[in-house]
């Protein structure tokens, strides 16, 4: 009976379509999920927001990112919440009862989140969350492994670089136009030492899944590569 019920929930889940869009930071994921998200209606994962939860969850309970097995038990009992906001393509990021949608986001939260990233155990504490969000009528998946590690039977994987260089302005821009303070060359510097710890560790390394397509953005609109992905998904709908 169990093995029958195995059998049905697979065959439902399987017809789910996903998009996966993996690559560094910096390279417009997270706009491009968001605009395929709304363009196909599907739901949307931010796993990286996942992992800058559990860093900032570590902060504020006085654990140490060092400190494997306490972080571990933090990503167990994650008191965590993605909220999507009443006419408006943004979710709320809600950790124990408190909007930290912004904090999340800053750069030293981003450090700390591929830190807490590189723990084996922890990244498997957070599988069966990132797979809950394989529900119809379908997701983008925004993050570092969705091709190759937690939706590797997603139906289009993409994997979206840019130079280094490019990102940090990218960042750098975005920082400014919110008033931020920020420097260039520090921004370089922490792409450049997160790319390492993200790429090197030894679970679910940054890197794109065999059957993933990549695009180089450097020189490419956010739009264009929209078009392209949506277009690419389009496909393989049609020939479903
Ligand atoms: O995409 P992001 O910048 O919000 O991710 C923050 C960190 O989380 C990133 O440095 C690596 C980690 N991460 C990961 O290891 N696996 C994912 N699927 C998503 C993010």
């Amino acid at each position: 009976m169990t093995g029958e019920l195995e059998q049905v929930k697979k065959k439902k889940v399987a017809h789910v379509p996903i998009i996966t869009i993996d690559g560094p930071s910096g390279t417009g994921k997270g706009t491009i999920s968001q605009l395929l998200a709304k363009h196909f209606g599907y739901h949307l994962l931010d796993s990286g927001a996942l992992y800058r939860v559990l860093a900032l969850s570590a902060q504020n309970h006085d654990v140490d990112v060092s400190n494997a097995e306490g972080i571990l038990v933090l990503a167990e009992h994650l008191d965590v919440q993605f909220v999507s906001a009443p006419n408006s393509d943004s979710v709320k990021v809600i950790l124990e009862g408190e909007d930290v949608s912004h904090t999340i986001r800053n750069e030293e939260v981003g450090s700390r989140a591929s830190l807490v990233a590189a723990i084996p155990a922890v990244r498997i504490a957070l599988l069966s969350r990132q797979r809950a969000f394989r529900e119809k009528p379908g997701l983008v998946a925004d993050g570092r492994d969705m091709g190759t590690v937690v939706f590797s039977d997603a139906m289009t994987k993409v994997f979206l670089t840019a130079s280094p260089e490019e990102r940090a302005n990218r960042r750098y821009k975005q920082l400014k136009a919110k008033g931020q303070d920020a420097s260039l060359a520090a921004l370089t510097e922490a792409i450049r030492l997160r790319d390492e710890r993200d790429l090197n560790r030894s679970v679910a390394p940054l890197k794109p899944a065999q059957d993933a397509v990549s695009i180089d953005t450097d020189k490419m609109t956010i739009e264009a590569v929209f078009e392209q992905v949506k277009t690419l998904h389009q496909t393989h709908l049609a020939s479903c």
